[in-house]
């Protein structure tokens, strides 16, 4: 039996050669290895346009790793970070910088509201304690798309500094270094770029960076540690997971010629418009104001029949070959598609007429 098509916001279905290129291994030392570190990290600089600014981090372990690394690394234990929280992945920050002894400050919304520029313009005038302020770019937890580039203004206009987390955005929505000032931007190989899970990486300012020495928490985390040693060596600190690395470059490869991040988020947004579209047609509603969904990962109502259950709904569809993925609200029953990932020969179509064939034995 085939594999089910991952419709998750991570880890997701990837592409033949992606998995194809797990099948060597590789010396962490060997030189040949270290030109596919240095590639990568120079592409992603290119990504978001950030190769004259910036310096690429890549940090072992999942997203969280990288997120905890970059605030830990790059605020100052004085200093005082703002999250505006629209959801469970804005929350963990929070947490992070409680956990880090980092003042923060929170600006709460519900799970279905962006984040809005002018409220952050006023919790910087209203706090001239705050240094960095904190965005997750789309909240994963809902599907929102927060506005980067109002934000990115903002924050600047105020001399404070822009930490993203942009896991779920990454390579499919827009971020520039160029136009969006940032102190550093957060994302994983697992997600928007189509890699294995297995590692993160923090596009950090250089300056920034060379600021940083000795504010980090931990040993392992320590980006600048971190960057330090790889500037040195061309090597990675610690074990690099070496085949997610290579999987990861093949991944790169496969998104610029693809098109890069205009087409992967052309890709993406087609498959959110034929989900949204034809899970509508069966009478399932989004759970977002269309306005305000990124084209990622789409909260659905449940099904209005008392008969629904997750669970049941979940293995009928994966018996027809798709992974859906459990809600993440706290006050509703829903459940979550992703648009992320090779979605197999029929597309995301496939995964609504999979959900058609099991609403039909569910009403029936
Ligand atoms: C916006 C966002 N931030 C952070 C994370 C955490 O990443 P991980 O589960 O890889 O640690 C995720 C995971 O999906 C995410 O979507």
């Amino acid at each position: 039996m085939t594999a089910p098509i991952l419709l998750t916001p991570g880890p997701l279905t990837i592409a033949l050669a992606t998995k194809q290129s797990m099948l060597r291994d590789w010396g962490s030392w060997d030189a040949d290895f270290n030109r596919i570190t240095a590639r990568i990290r120079e592409r992603l600089l290119e990504v978001v346009h950030a190769s004259a600014t910036h310096e690429c981090v890549p940090m072992q372990g999942s997203g969280t790793f990288s997120v905890e690394a970059a605030l830990g690394t790059l605020v100052p234990r004085a200093g005082h970070v703002l999250v505006p929280q629209n959801g469970a992945y804005c929350q963990r920050i929070a947490r992070i910088c409680r956990i880090l002894g980092r003042s923060v400050s929170t600006i709460d919304y519900p799970e279905d509201a962006a984040v809005k520029a002018d409220d952050v313009e006023r919790a910087l005038i209203g706090n001239p304690a705050i240094t960095h302020v904190a965005l997750v770019h789309c909240e994963t937890s809902a599907g929102i798309l927060n506005p980067l580039a109002a934000i990115a203004a903002v924050v600047a206009r105020h001399g404070r500094s822009l930490i993203i987390d942009a896991m779920s955005s990454f390579g499919a929505l827009e971020i520039d270094a160029r136009t969006m000032p940032f102190e550093a931007v957060i994302a994983a190989s697992g997600k928007c770029l189509e890699g294995p899970p297995g590692m993160g990486f923090v596009i950090a300012r250089r300056e920034s960076l060379q600021r940083a020495e000795g504010n980090c928490h931990s040993l392992a985390l320590d980006l600048h540690d971190q960057w330090v040693y790889m500037q040195k060596t061309t090597q990675w600190r610690y074990t690099p997971p070496t085949h997610v690395v290579a999987a990861f470059d093949t991944a790169i490869e496969q998104f610029l010629a693809e098109g890069g991040r205009v087409a992967r988020g052309g890709r993406y947004a087609a498959s959110c418009r034929t989900l949204i579209d034809g899970m509508a047609k069966l009478g399932l509603k989004s759970f977002l104001a269309p306005e305000i969904q990124a084209p990622i990962i789409v909260t659905f109502h449940a099904p209005a029949t008392p008969k629904y259950a997750f669970k049941s709904f979940y293995d009928a569809v994966k018996a027809r070959g798709y992974i859906l993925y459990p809600g993440k609200l706290t006050t509703q029953e829903t459940f979550r598609v992703g648009c992320m990932g090779q979605m197999g020969a029929r597309g995301i179509q496939g995964a609504v007429d999979a959900v058609a064939e099991v609403l039909a034995e569910l009403n029936g």
